[in-house]
């Protein structure tokens, strides 16, 4: 049999990201080989997100197109993994288009279903039936030696990679599918995440993104000791060839946060960034979605971390349009985003989700373009900030990690002769623009900020370092 190609699409967050490159390695060491277009490719595997029903159409259209082609190829084998496979199981294995759904929990079995389906053309359906239940001690072991044996560094941003620490998600926040598809929070053994941050560096990896949805309530008990995210945080500050840390996402709970903060501040390699989605400024909102806290309690960490990290900078997530959001309740996010003076927001309109609390109980009650507005308002209320933010850096010389060639040439390009322009990023997530060689590509460099808009930063290279 002739090497099968496979093309892999991803769609979603980092966690999607890292399960890609967790397939795409095992499935190069089964034999296959890796396609960059569907049209050369034996198979066509689709890593799916479920959190918004956006995310969920574009997969469907895109299966659409794959079901017409199937038609001149009817050996052409579609597999769907990640959070839709695990959503809608087989009412997805019945789409014309599709051979194969694997939810997350199963992706350790990924080789062998493809092989399984190039050889015999039949559907298979892959995923967890009690999802909320633990794992089995077989499930769980495989899924931790799948991870630790394939991971790999970023392809596209080298010396960068993401390391899993924790699976699921306990918090059932009103609106959140995540907790039907990833199931129960797990964290994974600390001895397993440094074993593995430390081959990353032996592969010349210098940055490093522990990966976890709710990554602060990272517990593992090893003997007598009890592992917090702080903890793994020191023990990863200790290895050599690491130079940044990074975590993400955080839930703002009081439990740990001090801790964590203080290795902030005490380890150089842990980068001054917090990602901690506020979701709503609205009490009544907060309460209705199921987060445990009040904006001032909120905003209270928010404080706390600035006194223990002056030079943090800080990101949230929002959903506008939540059901029952009012006026008013909208204009309490709008303060609170106004106070918590944040880097970057991460917008989105609510999107009832099926099975979810939210969508059970409430009626999806504000209009489409209600839901618009607030979040065209709420983001030229960050942009003014994020622009003042962003014009401090005016003449200061910032430390960068370059990861590569900028995708679009940006109209207020900088100086810098025949060099192409890169992107890069600051430990506390500003990205950096300026002309330089290619070869800076996963190198730490200097760089003098000249010019800069809300998000980003444009540059000149002092030198590298
Ligand atoms: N509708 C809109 N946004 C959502 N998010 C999660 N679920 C939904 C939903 N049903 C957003 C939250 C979360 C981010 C990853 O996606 O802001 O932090
Ligand atoms: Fe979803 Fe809430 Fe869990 Fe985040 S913390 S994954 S929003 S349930």
């Amino acid at each position: 049999m002739s090497r099968k190609k496979v093309h892999v699409k991803s769609f979603g967050c980092q966690m999607n990201k890292l399960d890609t490159a967790l397939v795409t390695a095992a499935l190069q060491e089964a034999g296959f080989g890796l396609s960059e277009s569907v049209k050369e490719a034996d198979v066509v595997l689709i890593n799916t997100c479920s959190v918004r029903e956006h995310a969920e159409q574009r997969v469907l259209s895109h299966l659409g197109h794959l079901k017409h082609m199937k038609k001149s190829r009817p050996d052409l084998v579609v597999g769907v993994i990640g959070c839709m496979a695990q959503r809608l199981g087989s009412k997805l294995l019945e789409h014309e288009a599709v051979n194969i759904v694997c939810g997350p929990a199963e992706i350790p079995r990924i080789s062998k279903l493809i092989a399984g389906a190039v050889q015999e053309d039949k559907k298979t359906l892959a995923v967890t039936e009690k999802v909320r239940r633990k794992g089995s001690e077989q499930q769980n072991r495989s899924l931790e030696e799948f991870e630790s044996a394939y991971g790999i560094e970023d392809e596209r941003v080298p010396a960068q990679a993401f390391v899993r620490v924790m699976r699921g998600c306990n918090n059932f926040c009103s609106y959140c599918v995540v907790p039907y598809v990833r199931g129960p929070e797990a964290s994974r053994p600390p001895k397993a995440i440094i074993e593995q941050i430390r081959k990353l560096a032996d592969h010349g990896v210098k940055q490093i993104t522990l990966l976890g949805q709710t990554v602060n309530s990272y517990r593992y008990k090893a003997g007598e000791r009890a592992w917090s995210l702080a903890d793994l945080l020191s023990a990863a500050s200790g290895v050599r060839g690491i130079e940044w840390l990074r975590f993400v996402t955080s839930y703002p709970a009081e439990e740990f946060f001090e801790e964590i903060m203080q290795v902030m501040a005490e380890s150089p390699k842990v980068c001054n960034y917090l990602h901690i989605p506020a979701q709503s400024g609205s009490d009544k909102i907060l309460k209705a979605m199921n987060r445990n806290y009040t904006s001032q309690r909120y905003l209270d960490l928010l404080d706390r971390a600035r006194e223990i990290v002056p030079e943090i900078s800080i990101a949230g997530d929002f959903i506008v349009g939540f059901p029952g959001e009012t006026e008013e309740d909208f204009q309490a996010t709008v303060n609170l985003v106004e106070k918590a003076r944040y880097r970057n927001a991460f917008i989105f309109k609510y999107s009832p989700r099926p099975g979810t609390k939210s969508d059970k109980k409430l009626q999806d009650t504000v209009p489409g373009e209600v839901k618009q507005r607030r979040n065209v308002e709420l983001l030229a209320v960050q942009e003014t900030i994020s622009d003042e933010l962003s014009r401090q850096f005016l003449g200061r010389r910032v430390r960068v990690l370059v990861e590569g060639l900028s995708k679009k040439p940006h109209l207020n390009s900088t100086q810098g002769g025949n060099n192409p322009q890169l992107v890069a990023r600051t430990a506390t997530d500003y990205i950096v623009v300026f002309n330089g060689p290619e070869s800076l590509a996963g190198q730490f460099a200097e760089v003098k900020i000249t010019q800069t808009s809300p998000l980003t930063l444009f540059g000149q290279l002092m030198s590298d370092s």
